[in-house]
């Protein structure tokens, strides 16, 4: 973690419109090119980014910044670390303002933690703990605040999109940020394609997609009313007028949009199977991706390595997710594209992403 050190320093950056800067930033951190000595500075329009050296005209237009510039950047110093005050390194994520701790700490631990997060990240504003599982239909999750605020409503920023949204009203994962960059990222700009998110929360994949693609649409649909009033709440906080939020069971409505979709996301892990049905009548007869999303164990035979039961669970669902596909009749028209871990569930657990094409 880094605060204000004295003294300025003059550094090469590029110049970015600030609905690109998250994703130009990303872009140079794993590049290795963007300083973090250094605080990124912004004006209304344009954000600046530090740079580790100059660019190139071309490596200017590949990552798809405006200009390169020099300018005076205040000089960051290393600031003690959570492990430092709490004296130890707690587990935790952060939604929005809100630090969610996500081990079983004792209560005196708890205080130390939350007191050590709010000192340190100013911008948290709560701090709770989990207190179920997410269980239920709609996927939720109770809290217990331990610190700061008395709320769970938060407003969380994730690659230039504004989620709002309740941690225990609606399901929310911070950590499927690069998954739904990924999903994203296959979308052309130039390509009209009629897209649904079976499952969409409050409009976590749906926003982005939405904002990556203009000229697409996207029917983003839910069971959860919390969510939909959310989701239409995030539409008009991003400003995407390319999506339409429909309440209800998927169920229920699929039918109404039989043979509309060219792309459909499944973020469903422990039941999207059930729903597979649903999913490939809502395809247009010539086909489309569906993005699909599993829960799988896999555990290590002795002296087998643990990296050996990732890819076991990745050919289990991939043979489930082939077999259900076959058993509603359409096995010889998918070809799997890729079939990845996306984040670990659990141990000997992970949640499975599988993008299959669909003739
Ligand atoms: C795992 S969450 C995914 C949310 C979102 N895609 C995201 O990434 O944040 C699953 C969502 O599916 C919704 N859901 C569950 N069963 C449903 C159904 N039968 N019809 C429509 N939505 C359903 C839940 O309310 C929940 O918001």
């Amino acid at each position: 973690m880094k605060s204000m050190k004295s003294g300025a320093e003059h550094v090469p950056c590029v110049k970015v419109e600030k609905i690109r800067g998250e994703d130009i930033r990303s872009a140079l951190k794993d590049r290795n090119l963007l300083r973090t000595d250094v605080r990124i500075t912004s004006d209304d329009k344009f954000v600046y980014l530090p740079l580790i050296r100059a660019l190139t005209e071309d490596e200017i237009r590949g990552i798809g910044a405006e200009e390169l510039l020099r300018r005076d950047f205040a000089v960051l110093e290393e600031r003690k670390s959570i492990e430092d005050t709490a004296g130890f390194k707690p587990s935790y994520e952060v939604i929005g303002d809100i630090a969610v701790l996500t081990e079983v700490l004792n209560e005196r631990e708890e205080q130390l933690v939350a007191q050590a997060l709010m000192d340190l990240h100013k911008n948290i504003k709560v701090v709770a703990k989990r207190i179920s599982p997410v269980e239920g239909v709609f996927r939720t999750r109770k809290l217990e605040l331990i610190a700061g605020e008395n709320r769970t409503e938060t407003i969380h920023r994730e690659h230039g999109c504004t989620y709002k949204l309740d941690l225990e009203k609606v399901y929310f994962n911070p950590r499927l940020a690069g998954e739904r960059n990924r999903v994203a990222a296959q979308l052309e700009r130039t390509k009209e394609e009629e897209i649904i998110d079976m499952f969409a929360g409050v409009g976590a994949f749906s926003i982005q997609l939405a904002k990556r693609a203009p000229q697409s649409h996207v029917t983003a649909i839910d069971i959860n009313p919390d969510a939909i009033r959310y989701l239409e709440e995030n539409i008009r906080l991003n400003g995407v007028r390319n999506i339409d939020a429909v309440e209800g069971d998927i169920k229920e409505i699929y039918v109404k949009f039989r043979n509309t979709a060219d792309r459909i996301i499944m973020n469903l892990p422990k039941s999207a199977y059930l729903f597979l049905h649903e999913a490939l009548s809502m395809l247009k007869p010539q086909g489309g991706i569906i993005h699909f999303y599993d829960l799988e164990s896999a555990y290590p035979e002795e002296g087998e390595e643990k990296h050996k039961t990732v890819e076991k669970a990745i050919t289990k669902a991939k043979e489930k997710f082939m077999a259900q596909v076959q058993e509603l009749g359409r096995g010889e028209s998918v070809e799997i594209q890729e079939a990845r871990k996306v984040k670990p569930y659990a141990p000997y657990a992970y949640i499975i992403g599988i993008d299959a094409a669909i003739t």
